[in-house]
């Protein structure tokens, strides 16, 4: 649950309609005792309005425990992003992993990473090339979100913003091309694609909707967005892909043809930091299950320096090779097998969070791998037919969307 530091304000939701809260004058002069934080010495007069996470949960305790495991709370310590980030040496990284750096007291917000108080102050999200085109409105206390009728509330006023529900606001991070190399393009490849022309937001697959409270004590709403960002039951990578698997026996060879089809993205896939990788692992095991003989194949954008060799995209100064499956799209490729008797191919789809050249420049003791989709086809022996007739085609949909685990339950009711 939420890390409660209190900042001697009361409860959540329940005051919000007590007279008190109401009158015009307690709404705009509460915030400015309400746990903000005056920096600095360069600028003595400007205050800025910002509190951790922590804070914001303690009213909004749905979208505190659903943010805490996304990696937008990552942003800034992810062992990844540490270890690229030192060998990287730039500033810039800052503008997109750490955007209140600049403004928050260090051992607060910085370590949030892309916390509530980036995305909900967030204002003119312009999508761009060079990164980073949004302005941070913190010099008052105002709370930028989809609703437009809400009441003010004392600890913060309500902002309108229908951006919040455009792909932009998250375009203006998720696109980043520096010195002309496409780095980030989760927004170029979606506004270029099928979803953008259906008038599907990014939100739409990355922040479902249920029903449930906005804060503690607060009336119970539909259309209320997830912030894990990926799924309900956090499965959308496992949605991503549909699978085929053809076996086909030539002349004693087992001729196995993998299709991958971009199914559930809205976008590439794989997609984001361009190391990330859809490793495809072809198996033959004996019917005991002993391994015969197996086969790999990575999918991805692989960004490269002068001499074609591949580097981490910041040292990269073109696309070398990119085989990322489109929108809609069907990656295929065959493998030739020649087992001795009858058998098992097993196909697995894994996701990769980085390639292995990145992971070894980096040295990183190892990196998050996730299954996305499988398939099994079990076969004769070679030129026999035997218990599993070949040709034989096995297909693999993605699955539907999973509910929340039950663990977490429904949100509680509001009074
Ligand atoms: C003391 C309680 C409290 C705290 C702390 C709090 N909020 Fe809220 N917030 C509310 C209430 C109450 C609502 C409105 C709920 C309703 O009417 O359904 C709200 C609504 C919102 C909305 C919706 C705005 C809209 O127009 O769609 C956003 C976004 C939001 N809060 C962000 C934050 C962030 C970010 C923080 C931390 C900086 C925060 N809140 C801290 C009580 C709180
Ligand atoms: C202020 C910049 C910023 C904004 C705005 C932003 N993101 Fe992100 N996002 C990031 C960063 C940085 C990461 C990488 C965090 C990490 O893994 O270190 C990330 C990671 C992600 C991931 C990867 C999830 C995972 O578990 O691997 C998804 C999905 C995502 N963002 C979706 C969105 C969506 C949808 C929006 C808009 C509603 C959005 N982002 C808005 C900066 C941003
Ligand atoms: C990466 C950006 C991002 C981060 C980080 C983020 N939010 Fe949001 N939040 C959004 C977006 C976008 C929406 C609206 C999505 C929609 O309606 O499709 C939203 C909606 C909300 C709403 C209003 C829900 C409604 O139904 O009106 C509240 C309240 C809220 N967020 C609180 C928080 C809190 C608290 C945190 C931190 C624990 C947080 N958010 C972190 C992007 C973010
Ligand atoms: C039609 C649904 C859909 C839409 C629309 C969509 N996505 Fe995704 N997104 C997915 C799926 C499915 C995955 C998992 C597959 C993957 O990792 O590539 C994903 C993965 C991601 C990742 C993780 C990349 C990685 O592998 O770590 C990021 C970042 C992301 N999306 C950002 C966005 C942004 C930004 C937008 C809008 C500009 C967007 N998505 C629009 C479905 C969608
Ligand atoms: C314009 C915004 C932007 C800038 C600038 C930026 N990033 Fe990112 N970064 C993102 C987004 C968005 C993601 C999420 C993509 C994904 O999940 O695959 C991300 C993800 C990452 C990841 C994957 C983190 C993880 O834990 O999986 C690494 C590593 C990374 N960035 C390194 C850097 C470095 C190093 C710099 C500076 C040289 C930098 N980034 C600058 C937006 C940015």
């Amino acid at each position: 649950m939420v890390a409660v530091a209190s900042l001697g304000l009361l409860g959540c939701g329940s005051e919000k309609d007590t007279p008190a809260n109401k009158d015009p004058v307690a709404t705009t002069a509460a915030p400015r005792d309400a746990g903000a934080v005056a920096i600095d010495a360069a600028a003595p007069a400007r205050k800025v309005f910002l509190h951790g996470a922590g804070r914001c949960g303690e009213c909004h305790e749905k979208m505190f425990d659903e943010w805490e495991t996304s990696a937008h709370a990552r942003a800034a310590t992810s062992p990844l992003f540490k270890a690229a980030s030192a060998s990287a040496h730039e500033t810039t990284c800052a503008r997109c992993h750490t955007p209140l750096a600049a403004d928050a007291p260090k051992d607060m917000i910085t370590t949030e990473g892309v916390t509530c108080d980036v995305c909900h102050t967030l204002r003119e999200p312009k999508p761009a090339k060079t990164g980073a085109g949004f302005r941070l409105a913190i010099d008052d206390m105002v709370k930028f979100g989809p609703r437009c009728n809400l009441d003010d509330h004392y600890f913060h006023r309500m902002g309108c913003s229908p951006e919040h529900q455009q792909a932009e606001l998250c375009g203006s991070c998720h696109w980043w091309e520096p010195r002309g190399v496409p780095v980030f393009t989760e927004y170029a490849d979606w506004k270029a694609g099928p979803a953008a022309a259906a008038n599907q937001p990014c939100q739409d697959c990355h922040m479902p909707k249920e029903k449930a409270p906005l804060a503690v004590g607060a009336p119970v709403r539909t259309g209320v967005p997830h912030h894990g960002m990926l799924g309900l039951a956090a499965d959308l990578r496992a949605r991503a892909l549909g699978l085929a698997v053809s076996v086909k026996d030539e002349a004693g060879t087992l001729a196995v043809t993998v299709a991958l089809t971009n199914a559930g993205a809205g976008h590439f896939v794989p997609s984001g930091l361009p190391e990330r990788r859809v490793v495809v692992v072809a198996r033959v095991v004996d019917p005991a299950g002993a391994e015969l003989a197996v086969e790999r194949r990575s999918l991805g954008r692989v960004l490269v320096d002068a001499k074609g060799a591949e580097v981490p995209f910041w040292r990269a100064i073109k696309v070398g090779s990119d085989s990322r499956i489109a929108p809609g799209a069907t990656w295929s490729e065959t493998f030739s097998f020649t087992p001795p008797g009858a058998g098992v191919v097993e196909i697995e789809v894994l996701y990769r969070s980085a390639s292995e050249t990145l992971t070894r420049e980096l040295a990183l003791p190892e990196v998050e791998s996730e299954r996305m989709t499988g398939a099994k086809v079990p076969f004769g022996g070679p030129g026999t037919g035997g218990r599993a007739k070949l040709p034989k085609t096995v297909t693999v949909k993605p699955p539907v969307a999973k509910k929340r685990p039950a663990k977490q339950g429904p949100a509680k009711q509001g009074k």
